[in-house]
């Protein structure tokens, strides 16, 4: 099966954010990730509701909302209203995870959980039935750029085998130092969504750049 590459805006020129985003839609990118940080559950602040909704005026592809900001709930409604067609929040961050999902998925929109590299899968088992996608940070979030941790091999390949158990065939998307290096072997532990930021944005030709992280 051929790759599904999400290339991060927040590797992209802010300065141009509509080129940037029709350059990688024509380069083939599957969906659009959108790293919204509160310079609280991370060290740095990026964009938010207003970035999505001009997005959403501009483009059709799926927009991927990951959500690095602490009590997420008290977002969730802005960010669907906005036109994220999925959002993931962290379990780190929601205190009431099985509440902060259902307040996405009234929404009709697709809900994702998000694990920080120390945090151990076991917290999605609980609120397995009400996922729709996992989403292994394969870096400590809030910056683009950083090197894979390569540790998190495992943990994506036994969050898999949690899956499998309980007969969830949903994707696992890994986000944080993919690259040509380290794709191949997140996707044989089981990913099936690649976030990949510099690896697109930092290449002039970025056609190139994803179709070889989709290895075509
Ligand atoms: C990190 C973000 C990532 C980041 C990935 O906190 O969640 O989405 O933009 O960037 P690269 O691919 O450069 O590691
Ligand atoms: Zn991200």
């Amino acid at each position: 099966m051929v790759r599904r590459i999400a290339p991060s805006l927040l590797a992209a020129n802010f300065a141009a954010l509509a080129s940037e985003v029709e350059s990688v839609e024509q380069a083939g990118a599957d969906i659009l990730h959108i790293d919204v940080m509160d310079g609280q559950f991370v060290p740095n602040i990026t964009m938010g509701t207003n970035v999505v909704s001009a997005l959403r005026s501009y483009t059709s592809s799926e927009l991927d909302v990951h959500l690095m900001v602490e009590r997420p709930d008290r977002f969730i409604e802005a960010f669907c209203e906005a036109g994220a067609d999925c959002i993931s929040v962290h379990a780190e961050a929601s205190p009431h995870l099985h509440r902060t999902l259902q307040l996405i998925k009234e929404k009709k929109v697709k809900a994702g959980v998000a694990l920080n590299p120390a945090t151990p899968i076991e917290v999605i088992k609980h609120v397995i039935d009400d996922i729709d996608f996992l989403l292994i940070m394969t870096v400590n979030p809030g910056f683009g750029g950083q090197s894979f941790i390569p540790q998190m091999i495992h943990k994506i390949k036994e969050a898999r085998e949690l899956l499998n158990a309980f007969g969830k065939e949903i994707d696992i998307e890994v986000d944080g130092g993919i690259n040509m290096e380290t794709i191949e072997a997140c996707e044989e532990a089981g990913a099936t969504l690649f976030v990949a930021g510099s690896a697109v944005f930092n290449e002039k030709d970025r056609a190139f750049a994803i179709n070889q992280l989709k290895g075509i």
